[in-house]
């Protein structure tokens, strides 16, 4: 066992104890951070002339062969270290002497486990936005192309007026866009550095707090030490935005379900995103959508768990607050992991028009439109409602559609109709003239996606400055 703290202790811990309370198996993921962090906060050590130069140089040195040494598995994190934090401190002390020993001035684990964290989540957040802009990309290219693929839409699952492919598509750059945005909220308030806050007290060293958090490219130090070492709300922001993703895509993985399914036959998932069955030789399944809509509820549990975590705790660090990171790490992997390949699944799956567009034409896709055409000749909403209620009825005893049906039975039923009702209720009609604004119609699509680019286009911007 190598501990940090034996100096007050005259007992051994107890093997168990040891176990339970080490962190090693999963904060090994933040080596990397660990030792940004480290090289920054000795840089600003040596400026503050708390440390020679030389002193920095040799820390320095250490630590990037440390870290070179464990990714390329010459070094090995093992469990005889309580955690990453003491692994890194034991080695550099044996890689350089005594001189390792003076890495922790003014520094606690609490505030540096706060810091590998934040740096931690920054760049999954970044990695997060950019899945997420790709997947916005390929939503884009698909509206663009099918601006014209009739399809019905929905209401409780039933057909409920004709809309377009590009359109249902559109709801979802929507809510992908807003995910988008809260990605990018989350990561301008939680872009603080809270090195500096030590235990909880601040030090007595003086450190130039601002300097380290402008090394490692944050806007600028966290406001009070006990905040900063016991805050882990952008973790919780972190996972609501994770769940809202998940939902996003769980919703859309059901549809593709639906839509792949024999009786739809709207889409065909390609081969490669498909799997087979050890039994029915016929079957090719969509484990790929319904896993994503499975695994939904991991990143839903860990939203929960972190809440639950966090509730009740008395400022500043409790050790509780260890238990944020294997629940976050698998949120983080799970949500990436989806984005990416459920943008793959999208990108090679088949649309089969054809299909689409006939299903759009039965259901009475176009009974608003029927409606709405004897309102402009003069008939009240409710008047109208009432005909077309009828003339469904009568379709469905006839095993027919509205548009089928010839003038004189239409008539029959209201003498209002004449013969331009059948350009009136055409698919194509029924769609095109729908123009207001978020609308299906194409004038209105086109609108719609010209914005989409425009903010796909502000937002790579924004990310290059
Ligand atoms: N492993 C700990 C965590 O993840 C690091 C901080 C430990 N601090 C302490 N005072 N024991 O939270």
């Amino acid at each position: 066992m190598a501990q940090l703290w034996g100096g007050r202790f005259t007992g051994e811990t107890d093997a168990l104890v040891y176990r339970f309370n080490a962190s090693i198996s999963f904060d090994q993921r933040l080596l990397a951070q660990d030792i940004e962090g480290s090289i920054a906060h000795v840089i600003m050590l040596a400026k503050q002339d708390i440390l020679t130069g030389e002193e920095k140089d040799a820390i320095i040195k250490g630590l990037t062969g440390i870290r070179e040494d464990a990714e390329s598995g010459k070094l090995a994190i093992t469990e005889e270290y309580e955690d990453i934090h003491s692994f890194v401190e034991a080695n550099l002390i044996r890689r350089i002497g005594d001189t390792g020993k003076k890495l922790h001035t003014g520094r606690s684990r609490n505030d540096q486990v706060a810091l590998d964290m934040r740096l931690y989540t920054r760049t999954e957040i970044q990695e997060t936005e950019c899945l997420l802009r790709e997947l916005l990309q390929t939503l884009l290219s698909l509206m663009e192309e099918h601006l014209d693929t009739y399809m019905p839409g929905f209401t409780h699952l039933q057909k409920a007026q004709p809309v377009t492919l590009a359109h249902h598509l559109g709801a979802y750059f929507e809510m992908f866009r807003r995910d988008c945005e809260r990605m990018h909220d989350i990561y301008k308030r939680m872009n603080y550095c809270p090195l500096g806050s030590g235990a909880l007290a601040g030090t007595t060293y003086s450190l130039d707090r601002a300097y380290t958090a402008h090394l490692m490219g944050f806007a600028g130090p966290t406001r009070n030490s006990m905040d900063g070492v016991s805050d882990r709300d952008y973790l919780i922001e972190y996972l609501a935005a994770a769940s809202v993703i998940m939902m996003h895509v769980s919703r859309f993985s059901e549809e593709i379900i639906i839509w792949n399914s024999n009786e739809y036959q709207f889409v065909e998932i390609d081969d490669a995103y498909s799997t087979g069955s050890s039994i029915m030789p016929q079957k090719k399944n969509p484990d790929i959508a319904e896993l994503v809509r499975g695994k939904t509820g991991r990143v839903y549990g860990a939203l929960l768990s972190l809440l639950t975590v966090m509730k009740g705790l008395p400022l500043a660090y409790n050790k509780d607050m260890q238990e944020d990171k294997e629940l976050t790490f698998d949120a983080m992997d799970t949500v990436k992991g989806c984005l990416k390949l459920f943008q793959g699944m999208l990108q090679t799956m088949r649309f089969r028009r054809d299909v689409m567009a006939r299903s759009a034409m039965n259901g009475f896709t176009n009974a608003t439109d029927a409606a709405d055409y004897l309102v402009k000749k003069g008939v009240p909403f409710r008047d109208a409602h009432g005909i077309v209620g009828k003339l469904v009825l009568y379709c469905i005893t006839k095993e027919t559609t509205i548009d089928a049906l010839s003038l004189e039975e239409l008539q029959e039923i209201s003498p209002v109709f004449t013969g331009d009702i059948y350009d009136a209720v055409s698919l194509e009609a029924c769609v095109e003239r729908r123009l207001t604004g978020g609308a299906p119609g194409r004038k209105a699509m086109e609108q719609a996606i010209a914005e989409g680019r425009a903010f796909l286009n502000r937002e790579s911007e924004e990310n290059h400055e």
